[in-house]
């Protein structure tokens, strides 16, 4: 679904990305981590053609960035910004979810009109307000709902949950998920550990501008020195069970930790 050959960007001849090469296959859900300036939000945008790699070359469904046209590609490839008010212009959330779905969609209103009002029940919004009105949560949302509605193959995540509260954290993730088990492929930014710990399988390591880690995640929780090189933590369960030596021995989720504290208190 996206591939990165040999992927080399730089800005201004100041190189951020370097040699980058991976594929994620259709349906996985992989983190990109690493820490601020890895070059994270820089290859989000190589993804979906907003940028073009210097050296080497990105495919996106076996096509080259560098030749597909960008309105081929905006079909195909979902993307979320860091920060939602650069992706809202619109004066209404209903305005919003159509602007994306009449590039889709230009020849079939009626289909326009049932994705809006399914995304407007999916996200509880009220398609009447203003963006600019609603709480940075809201607003996230409502640009995740007008990226949804196009139905993209491909979802590029850039921090989708920073600034939010737990219950918006949380209904977000939810519905990503939810699109990831239609069949979506999912690309995500974050420095939250346990977000990435509960959703991601597999998780790219980038620091400066350099892939230093293909991992599991799995694996990643229990890798120190592949932590501390990419200036990560691990999750809190995995951290804990670390800390409590051999005696709980692959322990990841909340669930994992119960079971091992029982058969260690029945024994
Ligand atoms: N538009 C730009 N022009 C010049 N340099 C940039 C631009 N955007 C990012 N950079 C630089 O590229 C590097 C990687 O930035 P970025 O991809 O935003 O990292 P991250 O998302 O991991 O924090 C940083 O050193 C940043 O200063
Ligand atoms: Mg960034």
């Amino acid at each position: 679904m996206l591939r990165f050959e040999h992927v080399s960007f730089e800005y201004d001849q100041e190189t951020v990305i370097s040699d980058v090469s991976f594929h994620i296959g259709q349906g996985e859900f992989v983190a990109l981590l690493g820490e601020n300036g890895a070059g994270k939000s820089t290859l989000a945008r190589l993804c979906n053609g907003l940028l073009k790699p210097s050296v080497g070359s990105v495919l996106v469904g076996g096509r080259d960035t560098r030749e597909a046209k960008t309105s081929a590609l905006a079909k195909e490839v979902g993307f979320l910004f860091q920060n939602p008010d650069r992706q809202l212009c619109q004066e209404t959330v209903r305005a919003e979810i159509m602007f994306g779905l009449e590039n889709v969609l230009p020849d079939d209103p009626d289909e326009r009109e049932r994705r809006l009002e399914e995304m407007l029940g999916l996200f509880g919004l009220d398609g009447g307000r203003a963006p600019f009105g609603l709480s940075r949560g809201e607003r996230q949302t409502v640009a995740l709902a007008s990226i949804l509605a196009c139905r993209p193959r491909l979802l590029i995540l850039d921090e989708p949950t920073t600034g939010l509260d737990y219950r918006e954290c949380m209904t977000i993730m939810d519905i990503i998920t939810a699109q990831r088990e239609n069949g979506a492929t999912v690309l995500m930014i974050s420095h939250d550990m346990e977000i990435v710990c509960d959703f991601a399988q597999r998780a790219l390591l980038l620091k400066s501008g350099r892939l230093i880690g293909d991992v599991t995640v799995r694996s990643l929780m229990y890798a120190p020195d592949l932590l501390g090189e990419a200036s990560l933590l691990p999750a809190q369960i995995p951290a804990l069970a670390q800390r409590m030596g051999g005696a709980f021995p692959d322990i990841f989720s909340v669930g994992d930790m119960v079971s091992a504290v029982k058969g260690k208190v029945a024994s």
